[in-house]
């Protein structure tokens, strides 16, 4: 399958290069400015520096009392930033206010599950829908961009900062109801959607409709409710997004607009959100131990990426990360040499066009003190990090041939925030350990290992137009929540040559989280070619098998019980009073196949399995080779020469041997190779 490969236009009309630098806070050092900022620039130009994001929680600076503002310190370090060619991520700052609006507006502050208050403080902690919240944002947004919107150094809008949480105020609840009657109707359809005749539910009357509750027996047990409070908050995030966003694409249409996310974060469907962005941007922040432990963070980082990158299908920023010890974390451990190096890489490995952190310079009070940053409280180039932050500076500027470059995958992985968000609430199964993220990323690790690129798509993707037309393999671990449209466009994608792979658990509910009727797996049971009549779970020690060519593996945690109707069984059960009956099957269809694997197994029976998939599929791996366990190989593409990172993730030195010539890594090592694109635009 050939394909036409796209570039992308840099990210910074104008700055065709990788972007390099991060959270800066010149606020906090607005007393000894003239000592410090200009000691910024230099240091940040000795790093390799081109991007500062600035602005990020400065609301108490921009305007000290209620309309009255002061720019002056910001018209001061953005017109350095431009003498010094950094661009300027500028961001709104409504990701914390200040107590002037909390004392005098206590609407502003969020309401919990538990319907009590919030106090001033913290952070992100704002009613979306607030009258006063939004109007103030709204003046200040205006604002912003009427006095930088020509600004030489304005690159970026940063909307807010990581957007989360909930608010369950009266205010919200009035939004959720109109939320409700838009899109059922009547409290009827409500009724029936929600099965609320469970527990004598029923709705009578809109107003007693409200937000689920974290009281002790407040509502807890309709996940319709569940479900379309998550859906309503995501609602509110982009809705306030967009309202953010407005005095900014009416003042200055061509500065993009991003707001930073956080990978799988359960509270917002991102899919959604991201189709408001312009560019999507995400902050990573990756546990390494220095131990084999880092295999598994490398890969979960990796999948974080091609997550975030698959939101929007183009190249992403990857917004904040930490150059040495993240201090939130209960072990703040240093960046092992080579570490700080290859999470960078990795990033643009993965389709960033951006290599950012957290933070610049490290403050001297507050809750991040000692956090990782490029500039120490020492406040010298002379340290350890700052070094491998110019190491990181100096690689990035020798890679501009990368900049809006591809990442092409023949390969598309399920991750469905609605399907997470029904998972977590069922009761049933293993409760509290369904494990539906780390479940995704061990099929993920399959493809990583074997250096195959993969997208990542949800229910939306799946069932939009074309949307599965790129690819030739089509992975949805536990896919309980089948959407409308998914299993027609599923089934269409095996007819037409795909090879679909479903496991355990998959087709129980719809949209809102009724059960299908007439056996599971629901509307892919003809495309499967089973019937799931029942699932087990096992206790954590238990122990099933499936024996598959000739071995068998390990089978744990959830092991279903299925009828192969038309499907083919390739592999069954070995232990139990389930032994001999069908656990792995395959059923043919149209011109493609679909895969079921019954239970929950180990890597080694998805590295075997996936293997196996590769190979007959005829995807293609990044590297015609074998790489050590724990070594990654990932491509980008402007479609005539690839540009090929292979990064070892192991705290150890690794050999790959490719055509036959060794490559040595050292730990946590890695490396870009150069090569013109097999079968790419120019042939
Ligand atoms: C988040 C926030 C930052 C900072 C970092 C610290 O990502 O966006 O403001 O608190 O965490 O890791
Ligand atoms: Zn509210």
């Amino acid at each position: 399958m050939s394909r036409k490969i796209i570039r992308h236009a840099p990210i910074v009309k104008g700055v065709p290069h990788l972007l390099h630098g991060g959270d800066y806070n010149p606020d906090q050092w607005l007393r000894s400015k003239d000592a410090i900022w200009k000691e910024d620039m230099r240091l940040a130009r000795l790093a390799g520096v081109n991007t500062l994001s600035v602005g990020i929680f400065a609301w108490a600076a921009l305007e000290p009392e209620e309309g009255r503002y002061e720019f002056g310190w910001l018209d001061e370090i953005l017109d350095l930033m431009a003498e010094n060619d950094i661009t300027a991520v500028l961001a709104t700052p409504s990701g914390a206010r200040p107590g002037w609006m909390s004392h005098r507006y206590p609407e502003v502050l969020r309401v919990n599950g538990d319907r009590t208050r919030n106090r001033h403080g913290g952070r992100h902690n704002h009613c979306l829908t607030s009258p006063v919240y939004r109007e103030k944002t709204l003046a200040i947004n205006t604002a912003l961009a009427e006095r930088y919107g020509e600004h030489p150094a304005l690159g970026v809008w940063h909307l807010s900062n990581e957007y989360g949480g909930e608010c369950h105020c009266d205010l919200c609840q009035e939004r959720f109801r109109g939320f409700l009657r838009d899109k059922y109707g009547s409290l009827d359809e409500l009724n029936q959607a929600w099965w609320s005749a469970f527990w004598a539910k029923t709705y009578s009357d809109w107003s007693h409709v409200e937000s689920p509750s974290t009281h002790w027996r407040g509502e807890q047990d309709i996940h319709g409710l569940h479900l379309d409070w998550m859906r309503f908050t995501t609602e509110q995030f982009v809705d306030f997004y967009l309202h953010e966003a407005a005095p900014l694409k009416a003042i200055t249409p061509e500065i993009p607009c991003t707001t930073n996310l956080m990978g799988t974060y359960p509270g917002i469907d991102y899919f959604r959100l991201a189709q408001v962005l312009d560019v999507v941007s995400w902050d990573s922040y990756p546990q390494w131990s220095g131990t084999d432990r880092d295999v598994r963070t490398g890969v979960e980082a990796s999948f974080h990426h091609d997550l975030t990158r698959s939101l929007k299908g183009k190249p992403f920023m990857l917004m904040e990360s930490s150059p040495s010890a993240t201090n939130w974390r209960p072990v703040a451990k240093l960046h092992r040499p080579g570490v700080h190096m290859l999470q960078s890489m990795q990033a643009v490995a993965h389709g960033s066009d951006t290599v950012q952190y957290f933070q610049f310079r490290k403050g001297r009070g507050g809750s991040e003190k000692f956090h990782g940053a490029i500039v120490d409280h020492e406040g010298t180039e002379n340290t350890r990090v700052f070094r491998d932050v110019a190491e990181v500076g100096e690689r990035l500027a020798g890679l501009d041939a990368v900049v809006g470059t591809a990442t092409p995958a023949d390969v598309a992985l399920v991750y469905d925030w609605h399907n997470r968000w029904a998972l977590d609430d069922m009761k049933g199964l293993l409760q509290n350990k369904t494990g539906y993220a780390s479940t995704v990323v061990d099929h993920y690790q399959a493809f990583w290992q074997q250096g195959v690129p993969v997208d990542v798509v949800d229910g939306s993707l799946i069932a939009a137009p074309g949307g599965l037309d790129q690819y030739r393999v089509l992975v949805a671990p536990m896919l309980y929540m089948l959407r409308p449209g998914v299993a027609e466009a599923v089934n269409a994608f095996v007819e037409r040559g795909g090879t679909f792979v479903a496991t355990y658990a998959t087709g129980y509910v719809d949209e809102n989280d009724k059960t299908f009727l007439g056996g599971f797996p629901g509307p892919l049971r003809d495309t499967l070619g089973v019937w799931a009549e029942e699932i087990d779970a096992l206790y954590p020690d238990d122990r099933n098998a499936i024996a598959w060519n000739g071995r068998e593996y390990e089978a744990f945690d959830l092991c279903e019980l299925i009828h192969a109707e038309e499907a083919e069984v390739l592999g069954a059960y070995g232990a139990d009073f389930y032994a001999g009956r069908p656990a792995l099957t395959v059923n043919r269809r149209g011109e493609g196949k679909a895969y079921f694997i019954a239970a929950r197994t180990g890597a080694d029976f998805l590295d075997d399995f996936y293997r196996t998939v590769i190979a007959e599929t005829g995807v293609e791996r990044v590297l015609d080779a074998d790489l050590p366990a724990g070594v990654t190989a990932q491509v980008r593409s402007d479609g005539d020469t690839d540009h090929v990172f292979v990064l070892n993730c192991n705290p150890t030195p690794v050999t790959v041997e490719l055509d036959g010539e060794l490559l040595p890594l050292e730990p946590h090592g890695n490396t870009v190779l150069e090569r013109p694109r097999k079968g790419g635009n120019a042939s």
